[in-house]
Order: structure tokens, then sequence, then C-alpha cells
């Protein structure tokens, strides 16, 4: 790639890690991006992917769209495989037409969850959901058509200040005084969206086809969802909050949540150079 002003485009604009990406290149002059959003770009219309590309013509697309209701996608299995699979598909066969290089998110939930130490990129997955398995053909779609430069970067619990994450359901329970119950006994490493749109775009700038492939990113550490709480709502309502740890099976979900999907970061760290904030980075 390019190191100077390279031209990218950003699916998904709107959502969470997408208007990450718009606050960290907000005062960047290495890079011009269109942050399309579903209305402009429909990853599951190729027609519209086409036309964004050969009008704005970028050298590299990050692609953020995806379904990422996890629940609603056990009831919706056709729309979850045709956004992360389909979708995924036409996006990276219009790269590999035009020799764009693809930046792709994907998921800790193309794991079972049954791992005692954090999952190597090049682990066994077996996901058990239908959002992970939509992701998990979407990544295989990639991997088929093979754009000359591809990255699948894995990424898990993703938080932030914008959108409707575990973040901002603890914040406004907790402004609400509720009493909240939290699971404990699922561990995983919370990820600051902010973080990840900074390795994504250190990645669109540094990265050549030598790097490509897949890769894990997620905050440094590990807990549970019950300690991801109360680390949020000791922050901002020191000793005033009701928390209780509650166990998965007292919580019951369409979609089966892993007990354990830490990711092993080291070769994201090792490739590109990037340092790995603690989860608890912004809280
Ligand atoms: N959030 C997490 O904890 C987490 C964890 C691991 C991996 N990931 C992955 O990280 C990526 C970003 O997640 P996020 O939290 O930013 O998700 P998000 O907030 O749900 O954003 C996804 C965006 O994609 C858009 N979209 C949906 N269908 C589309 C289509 N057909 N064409 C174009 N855009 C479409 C959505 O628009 P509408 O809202 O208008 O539908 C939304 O703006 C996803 O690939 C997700 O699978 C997320």
């Amino acid at each position: 790639m390019a190191t100077q002003r390279i031209k990218v485009l950003v699916t998904g604009s709107s959502g969470q890690l997408g208007l990450a990406l718009q606050a960290e290149v907000k005062n960047r002059n290495d890079m011009d991006v269109f942050f399309a959003t579903k209305k402009d770009l429909d990853i599951t219309n190729l027609a519209s992917i086409i036309a964004q590309l050969d009008h704005y013509k970028p050298e590299v697309i990050i692609n953020t769209a995806a379904y990422t209701a996890v629940d609603q996608a056990e009831s919706n299995k056709e729309k979850a495989f045709l956004v992360n699979e389909k979708g995924v598909q036409n996006i990276a066969q219009a790269c590999k037409e035009r020799g764009i290089a693809l930046i792709h998110i994907s998921t800790d939930y193309v794991f079972d969850g049954e791992s005692k130490v954090p999952y190597k990129e090049k682990d066994p997955v077996n996901p058990q959901t239908v959002y992970g398995k939509s992701k998990l053909a979407g990544e295989k779609a990639i991997q088929k058509i093979a754009p000359k430069e591809y990255y699948i970067i894995r990424t898990s619990w993703l938080y932030s200040n914008n959108g409707n994450n575990f973040y901002n359901t603890m914040l406004r329970l907790g402004k609400e005084g509720r009493a909240i119950s939290v699971v404990n006994d699922q561990w995983g490493s919370p990820t600051l969206a902010g973080d990840l749109a900074k390795a994504l775009i250190h990645i669109a700038l540094s990265g050549d086809e030598s790097k490509k492939g897949v890769y894990h990113y997620s905050g440094g550490g590990a807990c549970t969802w019950y300690a991801f709480a109360k680390a949020i709502l000791e922050k901002h309502f020191p000793n005033n909050y009701i928390l209780k740890p509650i166990l998965t099976k007292e919580y019951q979900t369409a979609a089966i949540r892993p007990k354990y999907s830490v990711l092993n970061t080291n070769a994201i760290k090792h490739t590109f150079n990037l340092k790995i904030n603690d989860w608890r980075s912004m809280i």
C-alpha cells in the first residue's frame, strides 16, 4: 500500500467501530477517508458496491459492516448470512477485481469457548451460534476469493461511548440506580473501539501483501462480564451501585455465549509493531 495520503473507504460507518474510526481520522492528514453508511453502500448489493468503488477509487477498504444482532440471528439466519457471508463475498470480489486491499473485521465467536488459554489464529474454529457461523462463512469467502492483500481481524467485546454496547448499558443502569446482575462465568477481553480503530488505520498505512492473513486484536488482559461491569460502575459511581454476580444458566439468551473467548494477540503485535492497551484503558 502507498504510505502517503492513501484513499480509504469504510463501510458500516454509522456503527460503533465506524464511529470510532471517524473520530480517529479526524485530525490526520495522511489519508482521505470516505465513510459510507449502509444507505451509501449496501454490501449485499453488488451494484451499490461497484458504483461507490468506481466513483471513489479507494486503495483500501475497511469493512466494519455486519449483521451484529447475535440473539436475533438465531431466528434470522438468512439475514445474518446475507450480510455476513454474501455481503463480505461481494466486497472481497470487488476488491480482488480492482486490486484494493481489504481489512475485514471478524469475531471471537468463531470459537466454541472451550479453550482454557487465549485463542491463536490457527486454533480450530467451531462457532456455536448463527452469528458466529455467518461471520466464519465471511472469513472463508475472503480466503477463497483471496484479494491480493487482505487482513481478517478478529476482535472481541467492543466498547466505546457510542452505540449499543455493554459499557453504555452499564452506565445507563448505574445512573438509574438499578440493581444489576451480570454473568461471572464467561471470560473475554474487552476492546476499546478507539484502540481497534487506531490499529486498523496503522494496518491500512503499513500493511503489505506479505503480511496478509488472519489476526487477533483485543484489549490486553481478561475478565468476566461481571468484572467488566464492576470496573465501569466503580469508576463512574464509586460505592454507589448494586451489582450481583450470576451464572450463565441464570441468564438465558437465544444465542449461546462462549465461556472463554480470550484472544492471543501476539501475532498482530509483532507483525505490525502494535501496542495493546489494557482492557481498562477508557473505563
Ligand atoms: N460489537 C462487538 O462486541 C464485536 C465483537 C467482535 C467482533 N465484532 C465485529 O466488529 C465489526 C464492527 O462491529 P460494531 O460493533 O461496530 O457493529 P455495529 O455497531 O452493529 O455496526 C455495524 C454497521 O454495519 C451496518 N450494516 C448492516 N448491514 C449492512 C449492509 N448490508 N451494508 C452496509 N452496512 C451494513 C449497520 O447499519 P444499520 O445499523 O443501519 O443496520 C451498522 O452501521 C463487525 O464486523 C462485528 O461483527 C463486534
